[in-house]
């Protein structure tokens, strides 16, 4: 019988995994400490990659916040890319179960996005302004992955695509594609649509590369779901979810909005911006407009 051991040589030796019940019969065990090569641990995270990215101008502590934090924002951008993306495909399959779930983990992400942003409650404005020169034009606005979630949103300027024609990589062109390419939201009044909901013919085939404006045979649609569908059903819990995801939307931005009144006031943006003005335009448009106007006559 193959037991536990008790020192590191069994599993060192051994290429084999252990099964799960192997594994609930040694507590005692201690992890490997001993590798021919990298971690396994390592090959897999490249956490020795990921270590390498932090290249600040200063030695300001603030600074390596700002671009810790700012890498962070980055990966949860892709990881809600990602979310939406394989709810989109789950909904064009009327998949609906499938798809929830992708928009329910996409919730939880939101979540640990959203608070992040207590990292910088403490930055007052000389904390900021002894790195700032540093930035020299970088801005959060050229921020492509950002600009994919907006797409995925239903948010499409063409000229935020102009920024990114130059980044390396193909991620232009899965910008432009993400820019053409049905929304979140285009998806799921497709697919209330085939679950007979009065759509629009002409909303359906409509192209798809520019910003959904508010339209008032959506919003019946909604109050019509609403109105057919109880507490956790299905599609309840579909408008629930899209209606999370656009309130989150706005919690990132108002948070975003706050840090930079907290840590440079009124000054302009190293985008070019008007900076806080500018922001709070922004914040003024909303994800999914029918899902909130509906409520008033549900
Ligand atoms: C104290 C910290 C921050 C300040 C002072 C700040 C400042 C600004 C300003 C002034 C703008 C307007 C555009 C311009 O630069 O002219 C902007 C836009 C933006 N920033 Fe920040 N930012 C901060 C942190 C961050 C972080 C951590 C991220 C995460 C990636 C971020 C992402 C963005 C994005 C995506 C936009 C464009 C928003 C839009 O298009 O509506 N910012 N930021």
């Amino acid at each position: 019988m193959e037991g536990p051991t008790e020192d590191h040589t069994g599993p060192m030796t051994s290429r084999r995994n252990p099964s799960n019940r192997e594994r609930e019969q040694s507590p005692a065990q201690a992890p490997k400490v001993e590798f021919e090569d990298t971690t396994p641990y390592d090959a897999y995270v490249r956490a020795s990659t990921l270590a390498t990215l932090q290249k600040t101008a200063t030695d300001e502590p603030g600074e390596y916040m700002f671009l810790v934090l700012s890498q962070i924002m980055e990966l949860y951008f892709n990881l809600l890319a990602f979310e939406w993306r394989t709810a989109q495909r789950f909904l064009r399959e009327d998949r609906l179960g499938e798809a929830l779930l992708a928009l329910r983990r996409s919730k939880d992400h939101f979540t640990g996005l959203n608070a992040s942003w207590t990292s910088f409650s403490w930055m007052t404005p000389p904390d900021f302004n002894s790195f700032r020169e540093a930035l020299g034009e970088a801005s959060g606005f050229q921020s492509f992955l950002y600009r994919h979630i907006e797409f995925l949103l239903g948010f499409k300027d063409p000229a935020l695509l102009r920024p990114h024609k130059h980044v390396a990589g193909n991620h232009y062109a899965e910008l432009v594609a993400a820019f053409e390419a049905p929304s979140l939201y285009d998806d799921a009044l497709a697919y209330l649509a085939r679950q007979g909901y009065a759509v629009p013919q002409e909303m359906l085939d409509a192209e798809t590369n520019s910003t959904h404006e508010w339209d008032e045979a959506i919003e019946d649609v909604w109050v019509q779901v609403y109105a057919d569908n109880g507490h956790g059903s299905p599609l309840r819990e579909l408008a629930e979810s899209l209606t999370d995801i656009a309130q989150q939307f706005s919690d990132w931005r108002y948070w975003h909005l706050m840090a930079v009144r907290r840590s440079m006031g009124h000054k302009g943006g190293s985008g070019g911006s008007a900076g806080l003005a500018w922001l709070e335009k922004s914040l003024q448009r909303e994800a999914f407009p029918e899902l909130w106007s509906a409520r008033t006559r549900i």
